[in-house]
């Protein structure tokens, strides 16, 4: 990381479409949010176009990759706080990204082996390494379903064959909300998902924050993902993002950066330097 203009580039131009894809069945000379994510968390599932548009979008905002390693750090918080503290022992994770250390099950059967996960994405290369989100404890469950967020009423049948939608489930979003663009009326996709769980469940987002930004920032930041990654970018302030959750119990400390949604006690943890621009919470719906 850390590359010049002309360096980001050559390695878009890296052919990273014609050579990489060989027989893979879709493009990778474009970039995207899931394979970028991949690279700031030092994984290997990402592609030249997916490195470029990392390096330009640091350029544009250097906070980016605290902001990525953050949110991961948030997600082991938020899933750790539902399992062990608000006792839920069911998980729609819809967003899921390419499989790293402290996937959702991972996190929630340490404490409660138990617990059953149903994993959501839509992009190839997470479907790709969907084994790895399938090595559940056995005293649990985990499935992966191939979906795009907005099918929602046929993930929510086919997350039914593995959840109780009886019992409490957390509903988890995460970085994913700010690539479905106002257009797509996520507002009506996460009430719909949250209307299909009963009360007692909870609703955890994290989101970019567009007050969390200066503006030439986030206008330089926006002008790179949108000219460079497949998914549209829409980043919403405080207010927009609290409406997501709408009717529920926001949990303490509300919605805050997501570094400081109940950050680890201890000195050394990574997620108390710096500043995201990602907004994160965690709410009970009643
Ligand atoms: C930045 S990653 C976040 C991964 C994980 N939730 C986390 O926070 O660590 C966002 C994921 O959302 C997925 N995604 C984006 N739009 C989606 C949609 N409409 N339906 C399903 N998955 C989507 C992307 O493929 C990507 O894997």
């Amino acid at each position: 990381m850390g590359m010049t203009g002309d360096e980001i580039v050559a390695l878009a131009k890296d052919d990273g479409g014609a050579r990489e894809t060989g027989s893979l069945p879709f493009d990778t000379s474009v970039a995207h949010q899931a394979r970028m994510y991949d690279y700031v968390l030092g994984g290997k599932d990402n592609y030249a176009a997916d490195r470029a548009a990392v390096e330009a979008g640091l350029k544009a905002w250097p906070d980016m990759a605290f902001s990525m390693r953050a949110n991961r750090a948030f997600l082991g918080r938020a899933i750790r706080y539902l399992t062990a503290e608000a006792g839920i022992r069911q998980f729609l994770d819809i967003g899921t990204g390419i499989p790293t250390s402290g996937n959702t099950h991972e996190v929630a059967q340490a404490i409660a082996p138990e617990s059953r996960v149903v994993y959501v994405d839509y992009d190839p290369v997470v479907l790709a390494h969907a084994r790895a989100l399938l090595d559940s404890h056995e005293a649990g469950a985990t499935e992966y379903l191939d979906a795009d967020l907005r099918d929602t009423d046929a993930i929510l049948a086919r997350a039914a064959q593995v959840l109780d939608f009886t019992q409490p489930v957390a509903v988890t979003l995460l970085a994913i909300l700010h690539v479905i663009p106002d257009s797509d009326d996520p507002y009506s996709i996460v009430a719909k998902v949250m209307d299909a769980v009963p009360s007692g469940s909870y609703l955890a987002v994290s989101h970019s924050g567009s007050d969390l930004f200066d503006q030439g920032t986030k206008d330089s930041f926006s002008g790179v993902v949108n000219r460079m990654v497949q998914q549209q970018y829409t980043p919403r302030n405080h207010e927009q993002v609290t409406r997501f959750f709408a009717g529920m119990d926001l949990v303490e400390p509300g919605l805050v950066p997501v570094e400081k949604w109940r950050p680890a006690p201890d000195a050394a943890n990574q997620d108390a330097k710096g500043n995201s621009a990602l907004y994160g919470a965690v709410a009970r719906k009643h």
